[in-house]
């Protein structure tokens, strides 16, 4: 005769947590931490990278210091290509060494990878300590404050080890947005786009009508205050409403790969050359073209998805050096894959997204069909 023992675990969390959309909220922030933002820490571990270092993470931490906070920075090189574990086990090193134990916080500051990793990394370290992100990059704002996702590339995939693991709180500094390559600004637009087109047919127009006060034809960041504090709040409010009622990615969590299945194809199979929204930008006028052809989009529709990608100034065209053989095969490699078949989520209409008759927002469309639309695309 076994015995048994039951182990009740049910309980019920707040994880809910503040994000703060402003200019230098470096203030902000140590007023938060007086207030007791976060409870029993005793040392603050900064992690940023290689380039965000002397811009934001070197002056946060003298202010920290100048306040009375036990803190010290740890960096590593700036680049997907150290979004790892090794580079995760050499900061857990670092700050083993250091002495941080379970009453430490983690503070990121930096981009999506930075946010990445260092949330991983509190996620597991001393089997999860507090971490605040201090997002400097238009696609931390817009992707990676939401949603609690954080993890490590692997030679396989990207983004593949990871925990769920939630700040206490996320900083949106406007003002960092001046100081990032006009490349990465743009590709951080596509995430924005992709947002509008998904969710919200009157964010769509905004970004068409006010794109020239972000960043103009001639590509000059001209950066509206005004203008970019709506993307980042209205980027905000549209990923929150699609993870809040699919945390666990069952099914409407899909909607955010909108653009991502030939997106993510090309950026892999581009060599890492093109940037991820600069990949996603092509992905998303195939979804848009691919939708059209299969009416779930108007001609007129399409085309102001691809018009409003150009004025962000971002890729439309599949770099002549990429086949579609090159294309389809990464295709297939795709998460969505399901029994061999090629998956998309599409657009309906504009600011909408098309749910098929099983309820799933994922649709299998044949090789074939894909495979003519890019021949009819290419000319
Ligand atoms: N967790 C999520 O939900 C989520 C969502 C989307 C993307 N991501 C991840 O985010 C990453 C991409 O985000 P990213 O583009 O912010 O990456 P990133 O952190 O690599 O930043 C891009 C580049 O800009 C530099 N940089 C950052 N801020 C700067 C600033 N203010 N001024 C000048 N240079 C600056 C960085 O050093 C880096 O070289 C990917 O790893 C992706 O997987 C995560």
């Amino acid at each position: 005769m076994s015995q048994k023992f039951r182990v009740v675990l049910q309980k019920v969390v707040d994880y809910s947590y503040e994000i703060e959309i402003g200019e230098r909220l470096f203030g902000s922030l140590i007023k938060d931490l007086k207030q007791g933002l976060v409870l029993n820490v005793s040392k603050y571990a900064i992690i940023t990278d290689s380039k965000v270092k002397p811009l934001y993470g070197e002056p946060l931490l003298d202010q920290l210091l100048q306040n009375g906070f036990q803190a010290e920075l740890f960096t590593f090189p700036a680049g997907e290509g150290s979004k790892t574990r090794e580079t995760k086990a050499a900061l857990e090193d670092q700050l083993l060494s250091r002495s941080y134990g379970r009453d430490s916080c983690i503070i990121a500051v930096g981009g999506g990878a930075v946010t990445d990793l260092a949330g991983f990394l509190a996620g597991t370290y001393g089997r999860g300590v507090p971490s605040l992100n201090y997002a400097t990059t238009l696609l931390a704002a817009a992707d990676a404050s939401v949603g609690g996702k954080t993890g490590v590339n692997t030679p396989v995939a990207t983004n593949l080890i990871g925990v769920f693991h939630q700040p206490k709180k996320v900083y949106i500094d406007l003002a960092a947005w001046k100081t990032l390559p006009l490349r990465e600004f743009r590709s951080g637009l596509a995430e924005t786009i992709k947002h509008a087109c998904m969710a919200d047919a009157s964010f769509f127009s905004f970004l068409e009508n006010n794109m020239e006060k972000i960043v103009s034809e001639q590509g000059e960041l001209v950066l509206d205050r005004s203008v970019c504090e709506q993307i980042a709040l209205k980027n905000c409010e549209i990923k929150y409403n699609v993870v809040e009622q699919d945390e666990l990615e069952s099914n409407l969590r899909q909607i955010l790969n909108l653009g991502h299945t030939a997106g993510r194809a090309l950026e892999a199979v581009s060599g890492y050359e093109l940037l991820h929204g600069e990949a996603i930008s092509i992905g998303l006028v195939i979804q848009a073209k691919l939708a059209e052809k299969l009416g779930y989009v108007t001609t007129d529709q399409s085309q102001r998805v691809i018009e409003l990608l150009k004025k962000a100034g971002l890729p439309t065209e599949i770099p002549a050096a990429i086949t579609n053989r090159m294309l389809m095969d990464k295709m297939y490699t795709d998460k969505k894959v399901r029994s061999g078949r090629i998956r998309f989520v599409f657009q309906d209409g504009i600011g909408a997204m098309k749910q098929f008759e099983n309820g799933s927002y994922s649709t299998p469309v044949d090789e074939h069909v894909v495979m003519e639309l890019l021949e009819q695309i290419r000319i």
